[in-house]
């Protein structure tokens, strides 16, 4: 018999680690009579993370992230009787109207990304409030202030190793290549492709890159992380030598203005500028839009790209405005299913944890437990074996 599936099935059906999370938590029910209020981007592949929390119990009140709530995922999760006060904004006061609604419910647990939840039950916590879990590392950063107020068990699921490793390093760096090819279909063989930022994530891009026929050279602010660039087979050139070679730069340092309108002289005819950092500010596009050399832009609507064209005749290209570029443009996918998959499993297991009692307030934004990795790595593994 034919079914007509969707992306939410095709999702669902890949986070193996979810679902078999999920048939577990369908037995041992963790949050029976709990509520969890999130606050994270509502997209396919947390909808196989919200269900594995309602599976075990719990009873789901939802809001997503600014600019990142699709509209389909919301429909589905209301059609499954789950509470959702989001919408496709990028306005903040909305945003925040969506947060409080969210808070007012007074859920036991808050999932949390980037720290929006947590901060107004700091200001105005409810009795009840367990804790919970914290995705990324500009959350805990924001929440660490606040941690004598919040004085409840709050983990950290970026802090994990394997959140490290398996997203940062080896997804963005897939994903960013893929996103390459997606916006311009063309080629990277042979090509000059100049890495900024040797962190996990550029590791990954600069692999990615290697991996695919191109000659990849790494900046990175650290000698020590340029050392171990160079020790990785990398060309380290100095930087000016590094952009004016470039046909591809991608910059990947969580930094701001990494390239700018200074650096226009040096950019190469025809490159291809791209972002996989988090802000949109590490590649100056606003500048190039309004720099005194830029003699015309042509914007490739649909596609999502830039080309500036510079009074000396030289011209090069923009992708996704400098935003990620993994999350931008035409039909944006983001990391792979199963990168995310294990962060959401880590999730899942940490909220178990504090729903059981099993770390208390002295746990206020930490690390995900060791016994944690140690498990949802052996489950991974157990699968692909
Ligand atoms: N696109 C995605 O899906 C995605 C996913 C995870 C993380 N991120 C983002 O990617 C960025 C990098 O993350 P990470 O985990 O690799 O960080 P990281 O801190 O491990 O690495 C950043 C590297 O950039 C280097 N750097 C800083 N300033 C520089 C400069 N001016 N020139 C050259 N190098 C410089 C640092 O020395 C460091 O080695 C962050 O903004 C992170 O939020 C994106």
């Amino acid at each position: 018999m034919e079914k007509l599936a969707t992306r939410i099935d095709w999702i669902g059906n890949s986070c193996r680690l979810l679902k078999e999370t999920a048939a577990e938590f369908e037995n041992t029910r963790p949050f029976e009579g709990l509520s969890i209020g999130t606050g994270i981007h509502l997209e396919p592949k947390t909808v196989a993370l919200l269900l594995t929390l309602r599976a075990g119990g719990a009873r789901l009140i939802c809001t997503g992230n600014l600019n990142s709530t699709q509209p389909a995922t919301v429909e589905f999760l209301r059609a499954q009787g789950i509470t959702v006060f989001a919408t496709q904004t990028t306005d903040p006061v909305a945003h925040h109207r969506s947060l409080e609604a969210v808070v007012a419910e007074k859920p036991d647990l808050l999932l949390d990304n980037g720290g929006d939840l947590f901060a107004i039950a700091a200001e105005r916590p409810h009795a009840n409030l367990l804790g919970g879990t914290e995705e990324t590392t500009s959350g805990r950063t924001r929440l660490l202030p606040m941690r004598d107020k919040l004085a409840m068990p709050i983990l950290v699921i970026n802090d994990s190793p394997i959140k490290q490793f398996a997203e940062n390093k080896h997804a963005v760096g897939q994903s960013l290549f893929e996103s390459y090819m997606r916006f311009t279909n063309r080629s990277t063989n042979g090509k000059r492709v100049t890495v900024f930022g040797y962190g996990a994530c550029g590791k990954g891009t600069a692999a990615a890159f290697r991996n695919a026929f191109s000659t990849v050279r790494v900046v990175d602010i650290d000698p020590v992380t340029s050392l171990e660039a160079h020790l990785d087979g990398f060309i380290t050139p100095l930087r000016e030598q590094a952009i004016r070679s470039a046909d591809v730069i991608a910059t990947v340092t969580g930094f701001p203005d990494i390239v700018t309108a200074a650096d226009l002289p040096l950019i190469k005819d025809g490159a291809i500028l791209m972002n996989g950092g988090h802000f949109p500010r590490e590649i100056d596009v606003a500048a190039f839009r309004s720099h005194p050399d830029v003699a015309g832009i042509d914007r490739y609507e649909a596609d999502h790209i830039e080309t500036f064209h510079l009074k000396d005749g030289r011209s090069f290209h923009v992708l996704g405005g400098g935003h990620m570029a993994n999350l931008a443009g035409p039909r944006p996918l983001g990391n792979s299913v199963e990168s995310m998959d294990l962060g959401f499993t880590l999730q899942a297991r940490c909220l178990e944890r504090v729903a059981k009692h099993g770390v208390g307030a002295e746990s206020c934004i930490v690390p995900v437990p060791a016994d944690i990795d140690a498990m949802v790595a052996s489950a991974y593994l157990d699968l692909a074996r």
